[in-house]
């Protein structure tokens, strides 16, 4: 089946950028969500796609190059993700195979935890191949379960919204091994796919700069406060459920010395009077997207200014943005904006992204989601 796009459509496929929009496919044809399309622009052969009428984002590409689109060609390219990731065998037991687009597969996502695979399907496309994609999770791994937890995306696509095993077993308590730390989690029952995987390296870089104090706002399992591992740390977590999974890691990992306060981080902003030297700011998505900024930005505004208040001298204050709507350049701004209300000067220690097993490809710009800086405080 063919479908036209419009010229702003083909200029975008020619750098390679993976997604058309509902307003650039020029007619939609009679299908079925997730049917297998060759984009064509002046009925040349562009690209082959997922078409979804239902969703904003209407085409997705799987190829630029005309192919058989079968079995054969998903296991090729869950391979080939798989053979870029086996060296992280050597730094963790826990880490995504598959990361949708950037790894040249719209709509699939594949965590492996061990022996267990998590798996999240984002596109009907995708959704349509889910048995054959079974099929070769299980010849690769011979897993002892894979468990679908599904996103909100999902509803986007015309999916329903349903977490099941889709093979063998699963536990929902699960012990990661990461850089020589250990992490309860909950695979079923916890945020993302069962553990902010995404987060390693950085907790790793951050955690060297760990001194005497360190307090891990919107801590989760406790990553970053366990990996910088000072003599005391103050987790400050709103979800009961993580609170009580930091306190199982702590003492997996012999922080002897630590305090977890559940509740709201704002509100714990307002009265909080103790000295750090080491903050972390790890909040979810304030904005998901462009519209939302203005509200997202004024809430990292309060956080960084009320952080920076009980941050030492020399002190680190690290910064995430889960959100491309708040990128780096954005962090920067609010860091500088909140350093002169502070009266201190801010170096820029370390800028930082997602780990590599959640590839950012420069042709797709979303694909960038996760962005941090490290920065030191400094006063004359
Ligand atoms: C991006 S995750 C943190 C990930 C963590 N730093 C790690 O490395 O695993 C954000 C966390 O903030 C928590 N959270 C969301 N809103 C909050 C709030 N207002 N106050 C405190 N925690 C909050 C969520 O429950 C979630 O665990």
């Amino acid at each position: 089946m063919k479908v036209e796009i419009t010229k702003s459509a083909f200029e975008k496929l020619r750098k390679k950028a993976p997604w058309v929009y509902k307003n650039e496919i020029v007619k939609f044809p009679e299908c079925i969500p997730g049917d297998i399309v060759d984009l064509v622009y002046k009925n040349e052969y562009v690209a082959s796609a997922f078409l979804n009428p239902l969703s904003k984002i209407s085409a997705r590409v799987l190829s630029f190059e005309k192919t058989h689109i079968d079995k054969e060609f998903f296991k090729n390219r869950i391979k080939k993700a798989i053979k870029k990731r086996n060296f992280l065998e050597k730094i963790t037991n826990s880490y995504r195979l598959v990361h949708s687009e950037a790894d040249f597969l719209p709509g699939l996502i594949v965590d492996k935890y061990a022996d267990y695979l998590v798996v999240d399907i984002t596109s009907a496309g995708m959704e349509n191949f889910k048995g054959i994609i079974l099929e070769i999770l299980i010849e690769i791994f011979n897993p002892k379960g894979i468990y679908q937890k599904a996103d909100k995306i999902r509803l986007k696509e015309g999916l329903e919204n349903e977490n099941e095993i889709l093979y063998g077993e699963m536990v929902d308590e699960f012990e990661i091994i990461e850089n020589n730390k250990k992490f309860i989690t909950n695979l079923i029952t916890g945020q993302k796919t069962g553990f902010f995987l995404d987060q390693r390296k950085n907790r790793k870089i951050v955690g060297k700069y760990g001194g005497k104090k360190t307090l891990d706002l919107f801590s989760n399992a406790g990553g970053f406060g366990i990996y910088a591992n000072a003599p005391f740390t103050k987790f400050v977590e709103i979800s009961a459920s993580a609170c009580s999974l930091i306190e199982k890691n702590c003492e997996l990992n012999n922080l002897k010395n630590y305090e977890i306060i559940k509740t709201d981080v704002f509100k714990f902003l307002e009265s909080e009077k103790e000295k750090y030297d080491l903050i972390i700011i790890d909040p979810p998505a304030f904005a998901k997207n462009k519209n939302a900024k203005k509200g997202a930005l004024k809430g990292w505004k309060y956080l960084i200014v009320n952080s920076l208040k009980l941050l030492e001298e020399g002190g680190y204050l690290a910064l995430f943005s889960c959100s491309n709507a708040i990128n780096q350049k954005d962090l920067l701004d609010l860091a500088l904006s909140s350093s002169v209300i502070d009266g201190s000067f801010l170096e820029a220690v370390e800028f930082l992204k997602q780990d590599i097993d959640h590839p950012y490809l420069i042709n797709i710009p979303n694909s960038l989601y996760l962005t941090g800086i490290l920065l030191r405080k400094e006063t004359l």
